[in-house]
C-alpha cells in the first residue's frame, strides 16, 4: 500500500502531467489593460472597474487560499445583470482571458482567477425570502455563512454548504452537499430558478422547462454563463444540535467499530463527517456531528460519544451559530491548498485504515518538506436515498448509484512547493482508489464530485456518460466559447 522510496523522489522530477499546472499561466496582466478601460466605460454607475494595488482590487481578486490567488490586470465589481452582459460581450469580442468569483472557495488556480479580467460579485449579495412561494433569492456574491447568518431568525433555511467561507455559486454550479441532503438532495436538487447571463449577453430565467440549459447548469459549473441570482427552495429550520469530536488517533479502531453500527441506522436528520488528520507532528480524528432537531433521538451517536475525547463541542444551537462557529476550517489566509475527489460506496473498515495509513505516510513525509504541510482525508456518509431527491442533472451522471463524496486536502505554506503538493495529492489519490478497488468497490464508474476534483481530473471521471450530450449543450449556447476564456472544467 505504501508508496516506494523511488515514487516519492518522482515527486520532484518533471511530467507530462505537470504541463496541466502551467495552464494557469496566460501572458502577462499588462495586456489587457485596454479591455478593462473598454468595461469601465461601457458599465452603469451600479458598477465599478478597480486596478491594483487598490483595496477593492486586492479584495476582488482574493481567495480562500492564496495558492489559487492570481493578480489580475484589473477586476470589476458589476452590480446588475445588464453589467454583467456588457462585459461578458465586451470579452468575447475582445477575446480577454477572465474569471467569475462567487464567494472565492475555488482552490484550483485559475479556476475562478486569471491573469485577465478578473469579475467579482461580491455586489450580488442579497437574500431575500419570498414568503409566498417559499422560496429564497440569493446572490451568487455571498458565502454561505453569510446566507445563514441572514436567515437566522426567519424560520426558514437552504440547502448549501457546511463550512465558514463556501461560496453560494460554486458550490450550487458544482452539485452541493450539505448537512441535510439526507432529507432533502443536493443543492442542485433545490434550486427552483436561475437568472442567467448567456455567453452571448442575453439576460434568461432557466426553470425546469428549459430542458438542456437546466440539465447542463446542476453541476456543469461555468460553462453555460454567469449565474446572477438562484431562487431556492426553502426548508422550515428549528434549532440543531451539533458538535465538533476530536480525538486522537489511537482512537481509530474504537471509531471503525462505532461507525459500522452507524451506518446502520437511517436517520436523514443526522449528518456526519469524519476527518482523518496529520498536522503538526499530530495524528487526530475530528467528527462533525449534525442532527436536524433540537436532540437527536435516544442512542444514535452514543458509539462515537462513549469514545473518549479530546474537545466535544456537541450542543443545541441555531444552524447559522454553529455553521460560523467552524472557523477553524475557514482561511488563514497564508495556507496553500489542493483537493482532490475520491468516490467511496461504503466506509468499510478496509477504508478506515488504507484512509488513515496514506495520511500518516504522506503527513510525515510532506512534513520534512514545509512543517507547515497538513494531510486531511474525510468521509462523507449520506442516506442511500440521497440522490432521489432531484431529476437528471450534469453531476452526478448516475442517480442509481449513490457514491460518498470523500476528499483529500492538502496543506502548506511554501509557494515553491506548489507543484510538489499537486503531484503528491494525485499520487495519494491514485494510490486511495487504488485502495478502495482492492476493497472490492467497484468504482470504476463511479463520478468524482466536481468540487473537489484536482485540475487534472479528466471530465468524464465526474461527468460519466454525460459528456457528450454536455459538449453538444455548450456548443449550442456558446458557439463562440466565450465561457472557454474562463477557466475551469469545459465541456
Ligand atoms: C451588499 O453590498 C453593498 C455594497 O456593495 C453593501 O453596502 C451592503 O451592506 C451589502 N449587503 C450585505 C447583506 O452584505
Ligand atoms: C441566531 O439566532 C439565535 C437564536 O435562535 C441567537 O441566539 C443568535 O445570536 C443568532 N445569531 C446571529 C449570528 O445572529
Ligand atoms: C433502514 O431502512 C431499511 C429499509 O427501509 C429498513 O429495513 C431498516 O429496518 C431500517 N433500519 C433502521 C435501523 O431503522
Ligand atoms: C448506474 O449505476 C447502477 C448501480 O450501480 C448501475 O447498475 C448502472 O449500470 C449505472 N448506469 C450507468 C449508465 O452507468
Ligand atoms: C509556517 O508558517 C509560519 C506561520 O504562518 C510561517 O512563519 C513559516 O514561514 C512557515 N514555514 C514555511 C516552511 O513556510
Ligand atoms: C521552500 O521550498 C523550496 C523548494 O523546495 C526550498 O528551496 C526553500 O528553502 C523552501 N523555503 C522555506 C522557507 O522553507
Ligand atoms: C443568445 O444565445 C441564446 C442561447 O443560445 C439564443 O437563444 C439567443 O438567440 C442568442 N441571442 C443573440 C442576440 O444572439
Amino acid at each position: 500500500m505504501y508508496p516506494t522510496t523511488s515514487l516519492l523522489c518522482a515527486l520532484f522530477l518533471p511530467s507530462a502531467a505537470f504541463g496541466r499546472l502551467e495552464t494557469w499561466e496566460q501572458g502577462s496582466s499588462s495586456n489587457f489593460r485596454g479591455t478593462c478601460d473598454k468595461i469601465a466605460k461601457a458599465v452603469s454607475d451600479a458598477s465599478q472597474v478597480f486596478f491594483p494595488p487598490s483595496t477593492q482590487y486586492l479584495s476582488d481578486i482574493s481567495h480562500y487560499a492564496p495558492s489559487s490567488t492570481q493578480e489580475s490586470a484589473c477586476s470589476v465589481e458589476p452590480g446588475t445583470a445588464e453589467d454583467v452582459s456588457k462585459i461578458l460581450r465586451i470579452l468575447g469580442s475582445t477575446r480577454t482571458p477572465f474569471a467569475v468569483k462567487g464567494g472565492g472557495h475555488a482552490t484550483n488556480p485559475g479556476f475562478s482567477s486569471t491573469k485577465g479580467v478578473q469579475i467579482a460579485l461580491a455586489r450580488f449579495n442579497e437574500t431575500k425570502v419570498n414568503y409566498k412561494d417559499g422560496t429564497i433569492e440569493v446572490g451568487p456574491g455571498l458565502t454561505w455563512d453569510q446566507v445563514y447568518t441572514a436567515l437566522n431568525s426567519t424560520g426558514v433555511n437552504v440547502i448549501g454548504g457546511r463550512i465558514p467561507g463556501v461560496g453560494v455559486a460554486g458550490l450550487t454550479l458544482g452539485g452541493g452537499y450539505s448537512y441535510k441532503s439526507s432529507q432533502y438532495g443536493l443543492a442542485i436538487d433545490n434550486v427552483a430558478s436561475y437568472e442567467l447571463v448567456l455567453p452571448n449577453g442575453t439576460i434568461t430565467t432557466v426553470t425546469s422547462h428549459d430542458k438542456d440549459l437546466w440539465f447542463g447548469l446542476r453541476g456543469g459549473m461555468n460553462n453555460f454563463g454567469i449565474v446572477t441570482k438562484f431562487v431556492l427552495r426553502s426548508h422550515p429550520q428549528a434549532q440543531i444540535w451539533a458538535g465538533l469530536i476530536f480525538y486522537t488517533g489511537t482512537q481509530l479502531g474504537a471509531i471503525k467499530g462505532a461507525y459500522a453500527k452507524f451506518q446502520e441506522t437511517n436517520d436523514t436528520k443526522a449528518s456526519l463527517i469524519i476527518s482523518i488528520a496529520y498536522s503538526s507532528g499530530q495524528f487526530t480524528i475530528v467528527l462533525n456531528v449534525f442532527y436536524d432537531a433540537p436532540t437527536p433521538p435516544p442512542g444514535l451517536f452514543d458509539g462515537f460519544l462513549a469514545i473518549p475525547a479530546v474537545q466535544n463541542s456537541l450542543s443545541t444551537r441555531s444552524f447559522s451559530d454553529y455553521v460560523v462557529s467552524l472557523d477553524s476550517f475557514a482561511a488563514s489566509g497564508t495556507q496553500r491548498t489542493f483537493y482532490s475527489g475520491i468516490p467511496v460506496i461504503r466506509y468499510t473498515p478496509a477504508m478506515f485504515d488504507a484512509f488513515s495509513d496514506q495520511t500518516l505516510f504522506w503527513g510525515t513525509r510532506l512534513e520534512a518538506l514545509d512543517k507547515n504541510a497538513s494531510v486531511i482525508i474525510s468521509m462523507e456518509p449520506f442516506d442511500s436515498s440521497l440522490l432521489s431527491h432531484g431529476t437528471p442533472s450534469a453531476y452526478p451522471p448516475n442517480r442509481s448509484q449513490v457514491i460518498f463524496p470523500s476528499a483529500i486536502n492538502l496543506l502548506w505554506t511554501n509557494a515553491s512547493l506548489d507543484a510538489t503538493m499537486a503531484r503528491a495529492l494525485r499520487q495519494t489519490t491514485d494510490l486511495v482508489r487504488a485502495a478502495v478497488l482492492a476493497d472490492g468497490q467497484d468504482v470504476s464508474h463511479a463520478a468524482i464530485y466536481v468540487n473537489y476534483a484536482l485540475f487534472d481530473t479528466p471530465l468524464k471521471d465526474m461527468y460519466g456518460a454525460n459528456v457528450p450530450r454536455l459538449r453538444k449543450i455548450r456548443a449550442e449556447i456558446d458557439p463562440k466559447d466565450v465561457m472557454g476564456l474562463a477557466g475551469g472544467f469545459k465541456f
